[in-house]
């Protein structure tokens, strides 16, 4: 069991993620290694120099990890990449190969995803689209460019309802070379929340259609970088900093603040914003698998929070101030507060006038409940559908079609239509692609780039997007329990 300094009630393994860095054109071509967030921590992680394969290639191998959360509490069984969860953080430089040799250590077979990377479709790591699941005992190299600057993530992506709740997730950051952020002043929190027993224990039924049915596994135990909240470390005074928040949650909307007026979102799923915008007109709302990204220029001794808006992850504090998740407190003295500018990443926009036009119409779930649907070929009633753990549709078919929503012509704009006809929220992503969002309810947002979009209840969004990217790509909802039970469908550009 991986150990860590007694003394806490917690024993997560990782103090921070460890960053792996992989420069292009570096004097040595060997990785470089440091302790995230540049807190002068101790790095309690042996070397993952020690195990890498060669120059700039990172091995990432699928542990089975007997874990407690509570020193006093039962183990869970836990899986991780390389024994700690989130994995190590791969940060490469926009244009950079990222080479990857995956081991699977684990019983069971997995697969990775690359999320929101524009990626070769071989590399896309989904089980049963694009690759074969790597079996037990079994590795896979993954290599592809890192296309974008910005804030990606790295998860497993078989049964990734299972896999990703047990841990099998970490950070990838994509630099861009013309960036005034370097690495101390560039900080990733990865936010997850696990659902514990009464004994600190994970709870396993992970295909309890029930929770599938409704708004997913929601955790009660939540953690930041692995670690339970309320972390506090150092930062500069009059320094700018870029915060990237990462929701690797499986159902959990997190809407956070951060007790700074002067924060601004300068990105979202890792694509830059052409205009900041302040945090104090627009709430810091992430779905899962959203990525948000922050600058901050703390004053002279100042103590920032990310704090929870919802008082749902940290119920003691409910009638209190918002509790701080995590705090940034300054030292020495602030000089001047300006904040870098970011650059975009150049994505093409779509053209609305002559884009093939599709819709997804998503039904079912608790009291939408599903008469009968199509599933693995066959039209199948409420019953039957319940006994596959079936209970969400896109278009009338639960879970993968054999043939695709829609095939496309690369190069071509598509405007995808979802309506939501259910009563619940859907963290709507599209693999290999950023879109843009047209309008919802009528109204027209800011132009931003997402990979993954959250569908209110019974509301109708139009996105569109270029099909530039050749494959077979899937479309799922990230709250994994509902891709689970039904919501995951394919297109291909040919
Ligand atoms: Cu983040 Cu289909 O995945
Ligand atoms: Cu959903």
């Amino acid at each position: 069991m991986p150990s860590i300094g007694a003394g806490n009630e917690y024993i997560f393994p990782n103090a921070y993620a460890i960053k792996v860095m992989m420069t292009r054109r570096s004097l040595s071509r060997r990785s470089l290694l440091k302790c995230g967030l540049g807190t002068g921590a101790a790095c309690m992680f042996p070397s993952l120099a020690a195990t890498s394969v060669g120059d700039d290639v990172v091995e990432l191998r699928a542990q089975n990890v007997q874990f407690k959360f509570r020193q006093t509490g039962g183990i869970s069984k836990l899986w991780f990449y390389n024994g700690i969860s989130p994995g190590p953080e791969i940060a490469v430089t926009k244009g950079d190969w990222v080479r990857v040799k995956f081991i699977n250590d684990l019983d069971v077979p997995t697969s990775i995803h690359w999320h929101g990377i524009r990626i070769a479709n071989q590399m896309d790591g989904v089980s049963g689209l694009t690759q074969e699941p790597v079996a037990s005992g079994e590795s896979f190299d993954y290599e592809f460019v890192a296309p974008d600057a910005g804030t990606y993530w790295y998860h497993a992506h078989h049964r990734s309802w299972e896999q990703v709740a047990r841990g099998l997730y970490g950070a990838l950051i994509i630099g861009d070379p013309q960036s005034k952020f370097d690495r101390a002043h560039d900080i990733t929190l990865i936010l997850d929340d696990w659902w514990l027993d009464e004994d600190g224990v994970l709870v396993e039924d992970f295909d309890n259609y029930m929770t599938g049915k409704q708004g997913g596994r929601i955790g009660n135990f939540f953690s930041i970088n692995g670690r339970p909240a309320g972390d506090t470390i150092g930062v500069n005074a009059g320094e700018p900093y870029r915060l990237r928040l990462i929701n690797a949650a499986n159902a959990r909307i997190f809407s956070l603040g951060l007790t700074d007026p002067g924060c601004k979102i300068i990105a979202y799923d890792g694509q830059a914003l052409d205009n900041p915008v302040s945090t104090q007109e627009v709430p810091i709302l992430m779905s899962p698998g959203q990525r948000v990204d922050l600058c901050f220029v703390p004053k002279t001794k100042e103590v920032i929070s990310l704090v929870d808006l919802d008082g749902t992850m940290t119920p003691d504090s409910r009638d209190a101030e918002p509790a701080a998740l995590f705090s940034f407190k300054s030292a020495g003295h602030a000089h001047s507060s300006e904040m870098p500018s970011v650059h975009s990443n150049g994505l093409q926009f779509p053209h609305t006038e002559d884009a093939l036009m599709v819709r997804i119409r998503m039904e079912g779930g608790a009291v939408g409940g599903l008469k009968s649907a199509e599933y693995n070929g066959a039209l199948l009633k409420a019953e039957d559908l319940i006994e596959n753990g079936q209970v969400w549709t896109f278009n009338g078919v639960a879970n993968m079609p054999t043939a695709p929503l829609f095939s496309v012509k690369r190069g071509r704009s598509v405007v995808l239509e979802m309506d939501n006809q259910t009563g619940w929220q859907h963290a709507m992503h599209i693999h290999g692609h950023h879109f843009q969002v047209l309008d919802f309810d009528g109204n027209s947002p800011m132009q931003i780039w997402h990979d993954t979009y959250l569908v209110d209840r019974l509301d109708t969004v139009r996105i569109a997007f270029i099909a530039d990217n050749p494959g077979k790509w899937l479309i799922h909802c990230h709250m994994l329990q509902h891709a689970a039970a039904g919501m995951n469908t394919w297109f291909e550009v040919t």
